[in-house]
């Protein structure tokens, strides 16, 4: 890896107290220091994203914080997406604000929301308590990231089953296999991305 440290957002599809997947998030992020990233956290709940709604578009365009998500991934060399299930599905939280994303169009010297994703590197993680660990949210969210957003979605993703029992008191993934794919995982990205990052 170059001397510069990768940069790497790490997003979360829940923000609730004690979600799973931002322990996840966290633990992943802490994998990807050791591995030379420098890491930043962006609370997809914070940015308070209204439900996207085409009258509220209309009436009063698209809210700041899309913006505020599309600067975020614009200054950094990838992305980490940790996904939980819901009814197989990624998260509302996730959705929405992606979609509201998409609805950003370019403007003076600034890109659309779609041309910041495009040819963006991210990881994929999933997080449930149940057996599966989310996996199929995860790969309906390949599908859409892929398809919508042009993202670079690398390979290697790791679904936590079990996912309430999986971390110590410290945050760290208690067995080594989990962390082993979830490194795994991170590496990738990181690969990707120090491969298409433009030199300083
Ligand atoms: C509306 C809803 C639907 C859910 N559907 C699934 C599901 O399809 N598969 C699954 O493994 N867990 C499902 N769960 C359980 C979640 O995996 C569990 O609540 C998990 O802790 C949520 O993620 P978080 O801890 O990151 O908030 C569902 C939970 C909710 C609230």
């Amino acid at each position: 890896m170059s001397a510069t440290p990768l940069r790497l957002l790490c997003l979360a599809g829940s923000a609730r107290n004690g979600a799973l997947s931002v322990r996840l998030r966290d633990a992943a992020a802490r994998i990807a220091e050791t591995l030379g990233a420098q890491t930043e956290v962006l609370d997809l709940r914070a940015l308070q994203l209204p439900l996207y709604d085409g009258d509220h578009e209309a009436a009063h365009g698209v809210p700041d914080a899309a913006r505020q998500l599309r600067d975020a991934i614009a200054a950094h060399d990838a992305v980490l997406l940790v996904t939980p299930e819901y009814n197989g599905f990624p998260t509302p939280l996730v959705i929405n604000a992606f979609d509201w994303l998409s609805r950003l169009p370019a403007g003076q010297g600034t890109l659309s929301g779609v041309n910041v994703t495009a040819n963006k590197p991210v990881a994929l993680l999933s997080s449930s308590p149940g057996a599966i660990g989310g996996l199929r949210a995860m790969n309906y969210l390949r599908q859409y990231l892929q398809m919508a957003f042009g993202m670079l979605v690398v390979p290697r993703q790791h679904a936590l089953s079990h996912a309430h029992e999986a971390f110590d008191a410290q945050g760290s993934l208690k067995d080594e296999k989990a962390e082993q794919a979830v490194r795994s995982v991170m590496q990738g990205l990181l690969r990707v991305a120090a491969a298409l990052r433009t030199p300083a």
